[in-house]
C-alpha cells in the first residue's frame, strides 16, 4: 500500500475554495476563483495543488491546468515573492520613463523581470496597461498602485519591501 501524500492544500484553503461552491453554476466556474486563493496563500499553484484542486471541483487536472496556463499570472516552479511589482511597459509608461523604472528596479534588486531576489521579498514582473496611464510611469504592487515613478521613487519603494 502507497503512504499517504501530504496535502498540499490545508483545511482553510480548501473551506474557501468551497465557499464559492454556492456562488457559481458549475463546479467548473470555480477553477478560477480556486487558482487565486491557491496563489494567495501559497504564492504559486504548483501541479499537486493543481491535482487537488481539479478532484475538489471535479474536473480533470488537464482542465484546471488548462485554465492556469491561459494566464501568464499563476507561477508554478517557485513561490512569488512578498511582494509582487507588475510594472508597466505599456505605451504612455514607455513613453514617460517607465522602462527605465524597470531596468533600475532590476538593476538594484539584482534580478530580471519575472524573478524573484534570493530572499524572497520582491518579485518584478512586467504588466500591460495598469488603467493608470495618466500616472504615467506606474507599477502595481498589492493593491497600490505607485504613481508617477522616477528613479529616486523606485528606490523609496525599494527600501520599503
Ligand atoms: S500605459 Fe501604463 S498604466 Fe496605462
Amino acid at each position: 500500500m502507497n503512504p499517504p501524500t501530504e496535502r498540499i492544500l490545508n483545511d482553510t484553503i480548501v473551506a474557501e475554495i468551497k465557499a464559492y461552491f454556492p456562488r457559481y453554476p458549475t463546479r467548473q466556474a470555480v477553477t478560477l476563483p480556486a487558482l487565486h486563493v491557491v496563489n494567495r496563500h501559497l504564492r504559486y499553484v504548483p501541479l499537486a495543488a493543481v491535482v487537488e484542486i481539479a478532484a475538489l471541483l471535479e474536473l480533470h487536472p488537464a482542465d484546471v491546468q488548462d485554465t492556469l496556463s491561459f494566464y501568464g499570472f499563476f507561477k508554478q516552479d517557485a513561490p512569488h515573492g512578498e511582494t509582487r511589482a507588475w510594472v508597466c511597459r505599456s505605451i504612455a509608461c514607455a513613453l514617460r520613463g517607465g522602462e527605465e523604472v524597470l531596468e533600475h528596479l532590476c538593476h538594484k534588486a539584482g534580478i530580471a523581470p519575472g524573478q524573484t531576489t534570493p530572499d524572497g521579498k520582491l518579485t518584478i514582473e512586467v504588466a500591460e496597461c495598469l488603467g493608470a496611464c495618466e500616472f504615467a510611469p506606474c507599477l502595481l504592487a498589492g493593491d497600490i498602485v505607485h504613481k508617477d515613478l522616477t528613479i529616486e521613487q523606485a528606490d523609496v519603494f525599494l527600501s520599503q519591501l
